[in-house]
């Protein structure tokens, strides 16, 4: 899929980075990086190691960032004019580009001997790294140990991605390149709360109404925006999937426990409503378990249940930006769409035709994004590639 016109999805956030620049032969594409975040109205303020000096000058890094480059720790003038510690916190987000070995090292062990190293400890930013490196030294035990470290820390990666090295041999240890890195970063600083999968309606201590949702749509979802930079809180039925990586996941049972944990998400930016929800409840759950008898079968009585799209869309001052609901049709798929996003309040409704068995359940979706300037028909895809579409789209919508 094409990447997001660049700018269009960045701009307008008015984030500001601070980017380490670390040592090694992809040094060079930090300037790169570097030219594409101002194109796009990002403010970089560089920090160069001592190696990454070897690769770059500070010159060059100086001239496209359109700032000052700071290298050393113990610089008089630049502690006078800014100490390391208000450096680390001058920006929305702190990128390392490319993240060395040794960086990962001293950054995963709270090691501080040099201005990056520093910054990196004394930050309270969110902070992305995005590794280079000779694939040995990725594969060696000690820094995939950093690495689970740093990611257990909350600190983000992007790549690294496979291929010839400049060292002569293949495999993972090459820097992302700068445009996915600009993707990485263009939700940065938004919240995003997504409801996912079933919910479970109690009959009595071991039944329950529920429905045949995989969660695997939203939990998609959630992994495109948090990939994207979102802070992404994930309300989630039961399921048996993993989180996706750097989302944080809320369990819940009933509909009315999903509004209740999608309400303490908020404040976000935007909400997307993924849950098959169960339109019902047991209006008197049975404290014992229902037993067969001479009775017959017990007759339930059902209340509907809350409806959480709506209620967010709704939701005055507190309302996300953007709201976006799921529809599943089998039939008359546009009409029935667009009266549910009259009818819900939803800024956005994206369709999906559940006729075909292959939908429910299965790896794949065709579906129709509905918004009030029109419909968009987005051909049967990957569930994960859909979701990569739809973050996309809402990183255009908030930025
Ligand atoms: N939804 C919700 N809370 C509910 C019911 C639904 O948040 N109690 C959300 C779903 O997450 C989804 C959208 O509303 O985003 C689906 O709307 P719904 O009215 O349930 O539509 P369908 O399931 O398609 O059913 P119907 O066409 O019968 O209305």
């Amino acid at each position: 899929m094409s990447r997001i016109e660049l700018g269009k999805g960045i701009a307008g956030l008015s984030k500001r980075v601070l980017l380490i620049v670390g040592g090694g032969v992809a040094a060079y594409k930090a300037l790169e990086l570097t030219r594409l975040l101002r194109k796009a109205g990002v403010g970089v303020r560089p920090i160069l190691t001592r190696a990454g000096a070897q690769f770059v000058t500070p010159l060059s890094l100086s001239a496209l960032a359109e700032d000052k480059v700071y290298q050393d720790l113990f610089s008089l003038t630049d502690e006078s004019e800014m100490g390391h510690i208000e450096l680390s916190r001058s920006a929305d987000l702190v990128v390392v580009a490319p993240a060395t070995a040794d960086l990962m090292a001293k950054a995963a062990n709270g090691l501080a001997d040099d201005l990056a190293s520093t910054t990196l400890l004394a930050t309270d930013k969110p902070v992305l790294m995005a590794p280079a490196m000779n694939v040995r030294m990725w594969l060696n035990p000690a820094t995939q140990r950093n690495l689970k470290t740093l990611q257990d820390d909350g600190v983000r990666f992007i790549g690294p991605g496979e291929g010839p090295m400049a060292c002569g041999e293949f495999g993972p240890g090459r820097l992302a390149e700068p445009p996915a890195i600009c993707e990485a970063i263009m939700l940065a600083g938004k919240r995003v709360v997504v409801t996912a999968g079933p919910t479970a309606e109690p009959i009595d201590p071991v039944r329950v109404l529920t429905n045949r949702s995989s969660g695997k749509q939203g939990y998609a979802i959630a992994g495109a925006l948090a990939e994207l930079g979102a802070e992404v809180t994930l309300v989630s039925g039961p399921t048996a999937l993993p989180a996706p990586i750097g989302v944080k996941r809320v369990w819940v049972e009933t509909a009315v426990d999903m509004l209740e944990a999608t309400k303490a998400a908020l404040p976000a930016d935007a909400a997307v409503c993924v849950a098959a929800v169960a339109d019902w409840r047991v209006d008197q759950v049975f404290g014992l378990k229902l037993k067969k008898g001479k009775d017959g079968p017990p007759t339930l009585t059902l209340v509907e249940n809350p409806d959480i799209l709506a209620t967010l869309s709704a939701s005055g001052p507190a309302r996300p930006k953007l709201v976006v609901g799921f529809a599943a049709e089998t039939d008359n798929i546009e009409a029935n769409a667009k009266a549910k996003l009259a009818r819900k309040g939803c800024d956005w409704i994206v369709a999906n035709d559940v006729a075909d068995a292959w939908v429910m359940g299965g790896d794949e979706n065709a579906v129709l994004l509905v918004t009030k300037a029109g419909v968009d028909r987005w051909e049967r895809a990957a569930k994960t590639d859909v979701a990569r579409r739809l973050a996309l789209k809402i990183a255009e919508a908030l930025a």
